[in-house]
């Protein structure tokens, strides 16, 4: 069997992207169709940053499809004193089937894959959030749209792991996608060259007039686990891109607002547009849990 990773949806084309998300609906509705392809297989999820979403949802999915989850906090294996990713996943691979892992920075992960001969799964880096990616998509094509009809607007930290994850969904969806964002606070120019060569729909605006007329309003906390320190310049220079509920008027008939969670209500999201009527975040959640499952049938049947 080829090894296929999933670090980011740069490295995935539409076909494989829809498939995924066709088992992701198909799985929602009944939980037990994708089988038991983890049946006697050990999947390690490791933890270099706080999670709920991602750990819940790993946890309870790799045991949904017969496998066993083995969940290791950064603190309490070697990696904490310093051994590297390339000799942990050397070690790994002759223990366990697979590995996700939630870390600080790219490098460390893609150093990871390098040097495993297991799959690899991002659920999350400073640099891509594809886990979230499939789930957001899930949650979209429930809007029953036909995806190359859709307009995706991120209002706030465009440079945000998540925004450059759903730069790459947007791509092999089809769907337009607009950043809004202040000029400070633009996509990493990597991720808007490689997105445009994938025949991306992709503009990228600091004027809020840009963020009407959507069929999705999306957003994130503006200040990441380890961005402490700027955070009160970052907050004033994004304030004026929150999402609120005079921007949320304005969206197409049948639109929906979307945020991968945690909020922090006041900041990037007002807490009237977080609980309105056009919010979908729950059901987003949930489908972090159907999407990954789709996912590891993807990659381990
Ligand atoms: N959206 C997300 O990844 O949530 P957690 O940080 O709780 O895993």
């Amino acid at each position: 069997m080829q090894l296929r990773h999933f670090l980011s949806l740069r490295d995935y084309n539409s076909a494989d992207f829809f498939s995924i998300l066709e088992n992701a609906a198909r799985v929602k509705r009944n939980r037990s169709a994708l089988g038991a392809p983890l049946q006697d297989r050990h999947i390690a999820l490791i933890f270099e940053k706080p999670s709920t979403r991602t750990r819940v949802s790993y946890e309870v999915g790799v045991k949904q499809l017969g496998g066993t989850p083995i969940v290791l906090s950064a603190n309490e294996i070697q990696i904490a004193r310093g051994e590297s990713m390339a000799d942990t996943a050397r070690v790994l691979s002759r223990y366990v089937d697979g590995i996700m892992i939630r870390t600080f920075s790219h490098e460390k992960l893609t150093e990871l894959a390098g040097f495993s001969s297991i799959p690899v799964i991002n659920g999350l880096s400073d640099k891509y959030h594809p886990s979230q990616t499939l789930a957001d998509f899930q949650t979209i094509l429930e809007m029953g749209k036909h995806p190359d009809k859709i307009r995706i607007v991120y209002m706030g930290d465009g440079s945000s792991n998540v925004a450059h994850s759903l730069i790459f969904g947007a791509a092999l969806a089809g769907s337009e996608i607009i950043i809004v964002s202040p000029k400070e606070y633009r996509p990493d120019p990597d991720v808007v060259e490689a997105a445009r060569s994938m025949g991306a729909r992709l503009k990228i605006s600091a004027d809020l007039k840009d963020a009407e007329e959507s069929d999705v309003l999306y957003t994130d906390v503006w200040v990441s686990m380890g961005q402490e320190k700027e955070a009160e310049a970052k907050k004033t220079i994004l304030m004026p891109y929150q999402l609120n509920e005079k921007i949320a008027s304005k969206m197409n008939n049948g639109g929906i607002l979307l945020h991968c969670l945690p909020a922090h209500k006041g900041e990037e999201i007002t807490e009237a547009a977080f609980e309105s009527s056009y919010s979908r975040v729950f059901d987003q959640a949930e489908n972090r849990l159907h999407a990954q499952k789709a996912l590891m049938h993807f990659l381990f049947s």
